[in-house]
Parts: structure tokens; sequence; C-alpha cells
């Protein structure tokens, strides 16, 4: 099999929307917990693709994709053009559910609604980023690869700090990012933010 990694293409939203779903619960496979297979990427994945894909990779396996990393160098900007630019035609398409509804779908809908924050802990680390790779891709230092690529864009652009959230059942994640230098920033419900500081990396 043949890795390679390469700039985002339109075309690879569909692959997006996949890789985001079959990694997207903590890891593992999250199919069976959406009824829309795009609802999760429309949230993690897909808006970074579309308002920021020039620091977003594909990495592809005999050409086709199989995973990606994707962010922002200034996520109060982006987020602040994801509320004009990509959460109202969602909020129009897709209905806030129901006050009782304790589903996985129902929590990612109400985070549609509500769009993004950044939490106070992180405002010292103003990119943020998503990597995902699925399980055939996994294991081959591809990860440490993309996240190279993508850190060596963040300095460029002098960027001094990064951020990530990840959840906290997600052990080999967490152990990905401790290998390659992230520190703990904070430890919240459910989820712990990383951070790395690039000018003295
Ligand atoms: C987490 C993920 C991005 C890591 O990418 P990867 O290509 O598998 O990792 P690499 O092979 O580049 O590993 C880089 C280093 O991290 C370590 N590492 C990676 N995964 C690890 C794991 N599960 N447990 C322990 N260490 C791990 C490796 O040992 C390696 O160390 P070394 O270079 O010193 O030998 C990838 O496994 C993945 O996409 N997982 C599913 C989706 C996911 O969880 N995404 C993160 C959501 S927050």
């Amino acid at each position: 099999m043949v890795f390679a990694i390469r700039p985002y293409c339109p075309a690879d939203l569909p692959a997006l929307h996949r890789i985001c779903l079959l990694t997207g619960d903590a890891g593992a496979d999250a199919t069976p917990l959406y009824r829309d297979p795009e609802l999760l990427s429309h949230y993690y994945a897909a808006p970074y693709a579309a308002l920021e894909p020039g620091l977003c990779s594909v990495l592809t396996a005999d050409d086709q994709p199989c995973g990606y990393i994707l962010g922002t160098a200034d996520t109060a900007a982006f987020n602040a053009r994801a509320e004009r630019e990509w959460f109202p035609a969602l909020r129009t398409r897709l209905p806030r559910p129901a006050d009782g509804d304790t589903s996985p779908e129902a929590a990612l809908l109400r985070l549609i609604h509500t769009g993004y924050s950044i939490h106070p802990d992180l405002v010292a680390y103003p990119a943020h980023l998503h990597i995902d790779l699925l399980p055939l891709a996994q294991g081959h230092g591809l990860g440490r690869r993309l996240m190279k690529r993508f850190l060596a864009a963040l300095r460029a652009a002098r960027v001094p700090a990064v951020h990530l959230g990840v959840g906290e059942r997600n052990t080999g994640a967490i152990a990905f990012y401790e290998r390659l230098g992230f520190h703990l920033v904070g430890a919240y419900p459910g989820w712990r933010a990383y951070g790395m500081k690039l000018e003295k990396s």
C-alpha cells in the first residue's frame, strides 16, 4: 500500500465525512450513533475544509483518502466566520432536538445550534486542529507526519501556540498527543485539552 499526503481538494469532501464518522466514537466507528452519517463532519471536519482549505491535508492509501488533518490558525476568527458562513444553513436544515432527547445525535445537533466557543483556558493557544486516520493507516508514523506538516504551516504563519480537544476515553489519541510533545492544558467532564507552544519547539 502506498501512502501519500497532499492538499485537500473539494472532491475529498465525501471521504472527509466518512473518515470523520468511522473514527468519531473516541477513535472508533461512530456509525451506530448517528442516523445522519454526515452530522459529525458538519461540526468537526467539513467546516474546516470549507473555511480553511489551505490548512487541510489529506492522507491517501493507493490514492484513496484514508485520513486528514485540519484546523485553523485563529480559532476566534474561525468561530466568528463559521457563525456567519457555516452554521446558518445547517441550522435551517437541521431542527433543534427535543429537550428530553439524550441521544448522541441530539447532543451534536445542540452543538450545531450553539456554535463554537473557546474555553477560557485556551485563549493563549489561538490555533486548533483535528486529526483522524482510518485504522488501515494507523500506527505507521503517518499521524506524526501529518502533524509535522500542520505545525510547520502554523510556524510559518508565526502562530504562537495550538490546542486540541480529545475525549477522555480516547486513550490512544491521548498517548499520541503526549508522545508528540503536547502538554495537558485542562481536564474537563468527558474531555481534555492539550496544547503546544510553537515558538520554543
Ligand atoms: C491518534 C492518531 C491520529 C495517531 O496517528 P498514528 O498514525 O496512528 O500515530 P503514529 O504512528 O504517527 O504515532 C506517532 C507516535 O505516537 C505513538 N502512538 C500513536 N498511537 C498510539 C497509541 N494508541 N498508544 C500509544 N502510543 C501511540 C506512537 O507509538 C508513535 O511514537 P514513536 O514515533 O515515538 O514511535 C490515529 O491513530 C487516529 O486517527 N486514530 C483514530 C482517530 C482519533 O482518535 N483521532 C483523534 C481524535 S481527538
